[in-house]
């Protein structure tokens, strides 16, 4: 059972939001709701080209200041600094939290731990000690905590398609550790604080203004230098990509309806927790995917009619952390919140190339 969250005329601050998936989710709130507050949150690392995250912000600016009615703020920090974090949860209160703030990727956990450990452990902790004081001395607190978890945590299942009552006990890269963890720390604190809490399994998410670190965005690069893409495991990979305005949607209507606080038999409180898969349920081999974006680089205008794609890809072994397929079942999303995402990937994949083609002045 879920209790209903009213988004309208409240106070959302929204971690990551200059990233990639929580830029498109700032702007569809914007759109959405009537009146309100929402708070940004980003450190604007560079991981990536932070020229994107400010591109994006400034799309968010624009948003609101064409609004009017919903305002936003942008608070420039780390997770990790729990000082800030503090007065950001005191001076604004938020009524719901989405934690989109992270370390992402699965590679670069294999060079760069630290980063993981900072923003997705001590980050995620401060953000979650931050949820249970926002109810001291009787305030309302946070209404539902949304965060991202990963389709990384089912690591080497074999057992398709994922479901979120398999055992995941067993992550292949750091990146899929610490999302799993976030999922047994919010249990942890709905349990003792009773904070409602829902963690997402995003699954492969792609479309205009993505992350240049994901494949198809790298492909794309590299195609466009005349470089060779090297495409792993020998092409033989099926991915669950999901386009952003799926996982929007997603995200939105379970900021909605958080896990109803109830009573278990021993008259203790049972943790308003819930965790969810949202992906597409329709796996794409590797190399139909590669054709496919090919194919709309071309449409676009992205790459000449008569380019060589045999010439510019290599067929190589699978890499450390990743994973041969990954596949959604989103019957209990569909189930709880009447959703399922269905966007196919030439519409996706076509958003992208023609963004790509107007914002690099291909
Ligand atoms: N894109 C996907 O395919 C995918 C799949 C599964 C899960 N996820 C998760 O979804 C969330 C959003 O992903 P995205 O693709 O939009 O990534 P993104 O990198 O574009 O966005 C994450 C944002 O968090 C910010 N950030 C990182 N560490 C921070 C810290 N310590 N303090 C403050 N800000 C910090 C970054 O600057 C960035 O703007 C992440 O938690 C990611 O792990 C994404």
């Amino acid at each position: 059972m879920k209790a209903k969250v009213n988004l309208e005329n409240k106070t959302i601050l929204v971690t990551g939001s200059p990233g990639f998936i929580g830029a498109n989710l700032v702007l569809r709130l914007i759109k959405e709701l009537s009146e309100g507050l929402i708070i940004s949150f980003d450190n604007m690392n560079d991981y990536y080209d932070p020229a994107l995250k400010w591109h994006r912000l400034e799309q968010i600016r624009k948003a609101a200041e064409e609004k009017q009615t919903v305002k936003h703020i942008f608070v420039e920090g780390d997770l990790a600094d729990r000082e800030l974090l503090h007065s950001v949860f005191e001076q604004f209160q938020p009524a719901v939290v989405v934690n989109l703030a992270a370390q992402a990727g699965v590679r670069y956990s294999i060079t760069n731990p630290d980063a993981y450990i900072q923003s997705n452990l001590i980050g995620f902790y401060n953000i979650l000690e931050e949820c249970r004081h926002s109810y001291d001395d009787g305030r309302c607190g946070v209404e539902h905590l949304v965060y991202a978890s990963s389709s990384s945590v089912y690591g080497g299942n074999t057992k398709v398609p994922f479901s979120t009552d398999d055992r995941v006990d067993n992550p292949v890269s750091l990146y899929a550790a610490t999302k799993k963890s976030n999922e047994l720390l919010a249990h942890a604190y709905s349990k003792l604080y009773s904070i409602p809490s829902t963690g997402l399994r995003f699954f492969t998410v792609y479309g205009p203004a993505g992350r240049p670190d994901m494949a198809y965005f790298g492909f794309t690069n590299k195609l466009l230098a005349g470089e060779t893409i090297k495409i792993f495991n020998y092409g033989n990979c099926r991915r669950d990509f999901t386009y952003v305005d799926d996982i929007v949607e997603g995200v939105l209507r379970v900021m909605q309806g958080a896990p109803e606080k109830q009573t278990g038999e021993d008259g203790l409180p049972l943790p308003p927790y819930a965790v969810y898969n949202i992906g597409g349920g329709q796996p794409e081999n590797l190399m139909d995917f590669v054709e496919i974006l090919s194919e709309e680089l071309v449409r676009a205008g992205v790459l000449p009619e008569d380019f060589d794609f045999e010439a510019h890809r290599e067929l190589v072994p699978m890499q450390p952390g990743d994973v041969p397929v990954t596949y959604a079942d989103s019957e209990a999303l569909q189930r709880d919140y009447g959703f399922t995402p269905s966007i196919d990937l030439c519409t996706g994949l076509r958003a992208f190339a023609e963004w790509y083609k107007d914002y690099y002045e291909v």
